[in-house]
């Protein structure tokens, strides 16, 4: 007999840390996913916000399947028109402040933060760059440059020069702006903090200075976009609006899709000295286009949106009462604060051995991940809800 699923796993696919998670999922819908031995468990971490829409819609495994059997991957990215990318391009700036009009697709989030430092230097002729601490844009190098977590960053240097990290939502990153500085790249709600929102003054202060500076103002919503907040994006809220708008994750309703958005004639940066000068070949993947189109569609459709808020509060009213633990939230986006990162891990498990899917964060270990799919059910987050405070005063 063959070696099994898991033996394959264990000998053949490289893990990230030395404990993953290791669940065999046959299939996912909606907001479950089934193992193989058809137990279900409820999503409350959507793959990391991206099935915002939740598993297997039925209207985007249809534009998944007509896009695929009208082609896949013709050429390099930028060459050929393509509808599904141009259709979903028009869709999404039209949802977007006027000079967030033109769209660069790339693959990753990682490769918009790349994508957005490489222009921003282009377009201003400076080489600095202000991030936050606690703030993460992905793992390549220039993007763990821009990260604001040493732990992380230390056996990988020399990393790119010119990067300064201040603390996140504070004073001390808006006076550091100068004439030096190409952008600031900001989470406008840092995600793998812990779900940290930040002052009110702090991204008009951040705004007002890049204008003073002329330097370039790179907003990372790949985690917060579409829906995740309470708002289709923070934008929408706040109305600050960033030179560059950096998405991924649900961008692409569950395919890998990136992308960094600006001006049109921001992007004649890239497009000279050299020419080519940033490409990708799969950027702007058909079939993730007309996936993500169809997801924002739905995001778009009925009450969705509005429902958001009142569906994060369910969560907020039902673990009111939550021993051990306190939660930040914004929209349906939760985290909950435990003591310890052990004491998190047994929640994590006694949670999934109850059926429910849960996670940590990044820089919040101690910080149990809430981020289900937007179209969750009052007794879905009742489930989950019942199933935390019931595992949490086990534990108590
Ligand atoms: C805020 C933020 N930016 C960037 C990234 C990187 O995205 P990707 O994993 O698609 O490269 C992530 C991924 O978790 C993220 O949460």
């Amino acid at each position: 007999m063959g070696l099994s699923a898991r033996q394959l796993f264990q000998n053949h696919i490289a893990f990230t840390n030395d404990a993953p998670l290791a669940l065999e999922i046959e299939r996912a819908k909606g907001s479950y996913l089934f193992g193989k031995d058809g137990k279900s468990y409820l999503d409350l971490i959507s793959g990391i916000s991206v099935s915002n829409m939740g598993h297997s819609h039925p209207k985007i495994v249809k534009a998944v399947q007509d896009q695929a059997a009208k082609h896949m991957h013709i050429l390099v990215y930028g060459e050929l028109i393509q509808n599904s990318q141009t259709a979903y391009a028009k869709t999404l700036t039209d949802h977007l402040p006027s000079n967030l009009n033109t769209v660069y697709y790339v693959n990753s989030g990682t490769e918009a933060t790349e994508g957005a430092l490489k222009l921003a230097k282009r377009a201003t002729g400076r080489t600095d760059i202000i991030s936050f601490k606690n703030s993460y844009h992905g793992s390549t190098a220039g993007a763990l440059s821009a990260m604001g977590d040493e732990h992380f960053k230390q056996n990988y240097r020399p990393l790119i020069p010119g990067h300064y990290i201040y603390e996140y939502g504070a004073e001390e990153g808006v006076a550091a702006i100068n004439g030096s500085t190409a952008a600031v790249i900001v989470e406008p709600v840092q995600a793998e903090s812990g779900i940290r929102v930040p002052p009110p003054d702090f991204l008009p202060a951040l705004r007002a200075a890049c204008d003073k500076w002329g330097c370039l103002l790179i907003f990372d919503e790949i985690q917060t976009g579409f829906g995740r907040t309470g708002h289709r994006f923070t934008i929408d809220e706040h109305g600050i609006c960033p030179d560059i708008l950096l998405l991924a994750k649900a961008l692409g309703g569950g395919m890998p899709l990136g992308a960094f958005i600006g001006d049109k004639h921001l992007f004649e940066a890239l497009q000279t000295r050299p020419i080519l000068g940033h490409i990708t070949t799969f950027g702007g993947h058909p079939v993730s286009c007309a996936a993500g189109l169809a997801a924002f569609g739905l995001l778009n459709q009925g009450a969705l949106l509005a429902s958001l808020e009142a569906k994060g509060q369910r969560f907020e009213d039902n673990l009111s009462e939550l021993p051990l633990g306190c939660m930040s939230r914004k929209g349906l986006w939760m985290a909950i604060h435990f003591k310890s990162f052990e004491f998190n891990q047994e929640m994590i498990k006694r949670c999934l051995e109850r059926g429910l899917l849960t996670d940590w964060f990044l820089f919040a270990p101690n910080a149990l991940r809430i981020a289900p799919p937007l179209p969750i059910s009052n007794e879905e987050i009742d489930f989950a809800t019942n199933t935390i405070l019931e595992v949490c005063h086990e534990m108590a």
